[in-house]
């Protein structure tokens, strides 16, 4: 029960990751909010996981809407305490090959949308006597990985911009860190594999690209998320913590 008493966003928690750390979080004794762009999605994920989780529908990109989540949060449960930007949307294609607008779509999604998740929960955390942000970034921030440019590009701008709200903002109480994780079991893995000519088999190379030879668990990420949460990360400011089975190692 290392998250006892704390009220926490997770933001695309109708699925995969997101859903996953909202679960562990749930266990550890917090109150979650379940906000993804899909309510209904976020509805069944709630009534899963019970009394203390909320269902809540908001678009990572629009400001206003992140505003209101923000707002809406500290007027129900008087404050909060963490702040999870997981809400990601991703396309394979190499620079050349990606349109303009998935470039906007992925960039105002992945990285606008932690802009907003910091820019408003920030204030929040800080008047409420400090607290965690955990930014859901990638290892496709860390390296290059093939075919996913626009992704790198956003999950890149994720590290730096969680490096750069870290220092700014840990005078406040307001720890700041990022998660980089591999190749992670979501239903992202079927929808992106799914545009190959040979699914089968985009699958299972992207399987294989992992050192440890299997996909990283959403539940891995949720475990590194709820101790980055926790007090006992009170020195892990700034971070990118990998949870990629080797991946970026080689
Ligand atoms: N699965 C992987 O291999 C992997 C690896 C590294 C990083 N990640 C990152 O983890 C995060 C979660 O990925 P996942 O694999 O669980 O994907 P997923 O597709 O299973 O879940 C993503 C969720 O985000 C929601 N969402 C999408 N756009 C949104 C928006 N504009 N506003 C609010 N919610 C929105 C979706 O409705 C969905 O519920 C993403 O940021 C992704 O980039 C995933």
């Amino acid at each position: 029960m290392r998250l006892e008493g704390k009220r926490a966003i997770v933001t695309g928690a109708g699925s995969g990751i997101g859903k996953a750390i909202a679960s562990r979080f749930a266990q550890e004794g917090a109150r979650v909010v379940i906000a993804d762009i899909d309510l209904e999605a976020a509805e069944i994920v709630a009534k899963e996981l019970g009394d203390n989780t909320k269902p809540y529908r908001v678009d990572v990109s629009k400001a206003e809407e992140v505003h209101k989540l923000i707002n809406h949060v500290v007027d129900e449960w008087g404050g909060l305490d963490i702040m999870v930007n997981n809400a990601g949307v991703g396309v394979a294609a190499t620079t050349t090959e990606t349109s303009e607008e998935d470039f906007d779509r992925i960039i105002a999604i992945n990285l606008k949308g932690t802009f907003l998740g910091m820019k408003y929960a920030i204030p929040a955390i800080r008047n409420s006597g400090g607290g965690s942000i955990i930014n859901i970034a990638s290892v496709a921030g860390l390296v290059g990985v093939p075919e996913r440019a626009a992704y790198c590009a956003s999950k890149g701008g994720i590290v730096a911009l969680t490096r750069a709200a870290a220092i700014d903002h840990i005078s406040e109480g307001v720890r700041i860190n990022c998660i980089c994780p591999g190749t992670v079991l979501t239903p992202w893995i079927e929808r992106i594999t799914a545009n190959y000519p040979d699914p089968e088999a985009a699958r299972a190379a992207m399987e294989a690209r992992q050192p440890h030879g299997r996909f990283v668990m959403p539940e891995e990420i949720a475990a590194m998320a709820a101790f980055l949460a926790s007090d006992e990360a009170g020195s892990i400011v700034g971070a990118a913590m990998v949870v990629d089975g080797g991946m970026t190692a080689k």
